[in-house]
C-alpha cells in the first residue's frame, strides 16, 4: 500500500507519463529491435534447459533464449527449472538436496525423446562460456527464496566474463522474486533487469502504482500472456520499459502480442516470434 506522499509522487508522474519517451524510438527502430527469446531455449524442439535447446534456439536464430537457474547443494549454479529433478531427468529429488555430482550424473534428455538421451543438466558457467557473445541470454533466477545468497553468485558468474559489460554480449536477468531482481540491480547495476508478473499475484491486473514501483530499478517488465493487452503495453512504454510476455506457444498468441505492440516475446517455439514483420 502506497503512503501519502508516495501516492502524491506517483500521480504527479501520471500527470508526465506523456511526456516519457516510450523508449522504442522510432516505429522502424521498434520493429529492428524486436526479440525473439526461446523459451528454455528452444523447448519446443529440444528438451528445455539443455545445451540442445540452447544450439537450437541459436540455429533457429532467436535472439535470446531463457533460462532457469538454481542452486546445488554444494553451491553451483545449476540450469533447470523445476525445484525438484523428477519431471525433467531420471533422478528424484529437490536441486537444492543434490550436488552437482550427482545432478550431472542424471539423463535431462531421453524425457523429451530417445534422441536427447545424455544430455546434462549444465552449469549457468558452461552455458555462458558456450553461447557468449553468440545470442542473448535472459537469465531467471528460479526460487530465489529457497537459495540465499544466489543474486551474488549469478552476478560473479557475469563478471568473471565482462558479461557485465554490454559489449560482451546481451544479458537479461529476471526473477518472479522482486526483491531479488532489486538486489540484483544493486549489485550489478550495468545488467538489464526485469520482473516477472503471473497472473496469480496480479488477478485484478497491473496498477500504475505497481509500474511506478518496477519503473525504479527495472527496465523489463515480462507477464504471463494472459494478462496482456494493448493498454498494459502502452502503460509499460509510458514508463520507459519493455515487455517481452510468456510463454507463447501458438501462431494466434504470437499475433495477438504482436497486435498489442509487445516489444518480443518469449517462446517455446522461435519460429513464431518470426510472424514480426
Ligand atoms: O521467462 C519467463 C518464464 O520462463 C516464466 O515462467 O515457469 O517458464 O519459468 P516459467
Ligand atoms: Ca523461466
Amino acid at each position: 500500500m502506497l503512503r501519502p506522499m508516495a501516492c502524491l509522487m506517483v500521480s504527479l508522474l501520471t500527470l508526465c507519463l506523456p511526456a516519457i519517451s516510450a523508449g522504442g524510438g522510432s516505429e522502424a527502430e521498434a520493429e529492428d529491435s524486436f526479440l525473439n527469446i526461446a523459451h528454455r531455449g528452444a523447448s519446443g524442439h529440444a528438451p528445455e534447459n539443455t545445451m540442445a535447446a540452447f544450439d537450437k534456439a541459436v540455429e533457429m536464430e532467436a535472439d535470446f533464449f531463457e533460462l532457469d537457474v538454481q542452486m546445488s547443494k554444494d553451491g553451483h549454479l545449476v540450469v533447470i527449472h523445476d525445484t525438484t529433478v523428477d519431471r525433467t531427468t531420471d533422478g528424484t529429488g529437490a536441486v537444492k538436496d543434490l550436488t552437482l555430482a550427482e545432478l550431472k550424473r542424471l539423463d535431462a534428455g531421453s524425457w523429451f525423446g530417445p534422441e536427447f538421451a545424455g544430455e546434462r543438466i549444465p552449469t549457468l558457467e558452461e552455458v555462458l562460456d558456450r553461447y557468449r557473445g553468440n545470442i542473448g541470454i535472459l537469465i531467471e533466477i528460479k526460487a530465489p527464496e529457497r537459495y540465499p545468497g544466489i543474486e551474488e553468485k549469478v552476478a560473479d558468474a557475469l563478471k568473471e566474463r565482462n558479461m557485465d559489460q554490454p559489449e560482451s554480449g546481451a544479458v537479461i536477468v529476471q526473477s518472479f522474486g522482486h526483491e531479488t531482481v532489486e538486489n540484483f540491480r544493486r549489485i550489478l547495476p550495468t545488467v538489464p533487469v526485469g520482473v516477472l508478473l503471473s497472473p496469480a499475484d496480479y488477478p485484478d491486473g497491473v496498477t500504475d502504482e505497481e509500474l511506478a514501483a518496477f519503473a525504479e530499478y527495472a527496465e523489463y517488465v515480462n507477464p504471463n500472456q494472459s494478462l496482456v493487452d494493448e493498454d498494459l503495453v502502452r502503460r509499460i512504454h509510458a514508463w520507459n520499459m519493455k515487455i517481452t510476455p510468456y510463454t507463447i506457444r501458438t501462431a494466434e498468441e504470437a499475433d495477438r502480442m504482436i497486435a498489442a505492440g509487445v516489444d518480443g516475446i518469449i517462446t517455446d517455439f522461435p519460429e513464431l516470434g518470426q510472424r514480426k514483420q
